[in-house]
């Protein structure tokens, strides 16, 4: 496909290095700025353009802005895309609808949203590689995007648009809310004069057993056992020694009694720290 880009950031770069090492042609990049625009395009050999220029005939056109931005950019180009047969966004929480304004020029509509974190463009290309991709379309622009998504080495799945904001909180409980946990834990480990390296193949066992076993399954550890002396002494330990943790940590014992049907048993134990705080 002829590919047009708005948005050279980290999403976009990515696709668009991916597209182009799989043969597709990535024909303009529009940027804020001309400079920003010319950056990007010479990393795949496109023409450089900006929001308000002509844009060139292409088989499909990429908004990789934020998401906040998708609609005011679809509004501000879609008069310009008399040449373009297909319009997506990136986004895995805004509707389709967003797009309208191609709509009503007859384009067909859609997005593609990597479950991925893409964090350059040269490390987000390679990594949507055997990453799922969600797409939102109706056929036949369903069947180009789910064509482009094997093209990219990645696994398309279906998507419903009334879906997107559980399944953008979904991501974001799968991506970023591991990271709070793990930065509690560097910290408390580094109060016990432990090298956080030391707790890799640890977490990388955790995550492997999650999807070997399900969440819930993987779980070892005191509250899975239902030993509530040992959490006790574990919260009191944190707020002794690092008092910034001492609320998150109940709170993860929390959801963890709650995933193992444990609520009452803990709850004299949590009780004591909300009391307290
Ligand atoms: N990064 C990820 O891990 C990831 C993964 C999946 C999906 N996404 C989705 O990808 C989209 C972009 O996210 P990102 O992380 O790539 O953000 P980003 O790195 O900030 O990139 C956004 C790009 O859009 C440009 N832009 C903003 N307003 C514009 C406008 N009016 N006209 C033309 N270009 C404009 C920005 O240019 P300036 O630099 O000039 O502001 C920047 O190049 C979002 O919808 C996000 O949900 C991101």
């Amino acid at each position: 496909m002829r590919i047009v880009l708005v948005g050279p950031g980290r999403a976009g770069m990515s696709l668009a290095i991916a597209a182009d090492a799989a043969d597709h042609e990535v024909v303009a990049v529009v940027g804020r700025t001309h400079e920003s625009a010319a950056n990007a395009a010479a990393m795949v050999g496109a023409s450089p353009l900006t929001v308000g220029d002509q844009l060139p005939k292409a088989e499909l056109l990429i908004i990789a802005t934020r998401d906040g931005a998708i609609a005011a950019v679809a509004a501000g180009i879609a008069e310009h895309a008399a040449n373009i047969e297909a319009a997506i966004h990136v986004s895995g929480v805004t509707p389709v609808a967003v797009l309208a304004p191609f709509a009503d020029n007859g384009t067909d509509i859609g997005s593609f949203h990597p479950l991925q974190t893409l964090p350059t463009p040269e490390a987000g290309a390679a990594r949507l590689a055997g990453a799922y991709i969600a797409i939102t379309a109706d056929p036949p622009l369903r069947e180009r995007l789910e064509q482009l998504a094997a093209d990219l080495g990645s696994i398309p799945f279906l998507l419903d648009d009334d879906a997107k904001p559980i399944y953008h909180a979904a991501a974001a409980a799968a991506a970023n809310f591991p990271l709070a946990a793990l930065a509690m834990a560097s910290d408390l480990f580094a109060a016990a004069g432990v090298p956080w390296e030391a707790a890799q193949p640890l977490v990388e066992a955790v995550v492997a057993n999650a999807f070997q076993l399900g969440p819930r399954a993987a779980l070892t550890g005191p509250v899975a056992r239902g030993d509530t002396e040992t959490v006790a002494a574990q919260l009191h330990a944190v707020a002794v020694t690092d008092p910034q943790w001492r609320v998150a940590f109940a709170r993860s014992i929390e959801a963890l009694a709650t995933i193992t049907g444990r609520s009452e048993q803990f709850e004299s134990v949590l009780a004591g720290e909300k009391e307290d705080q």
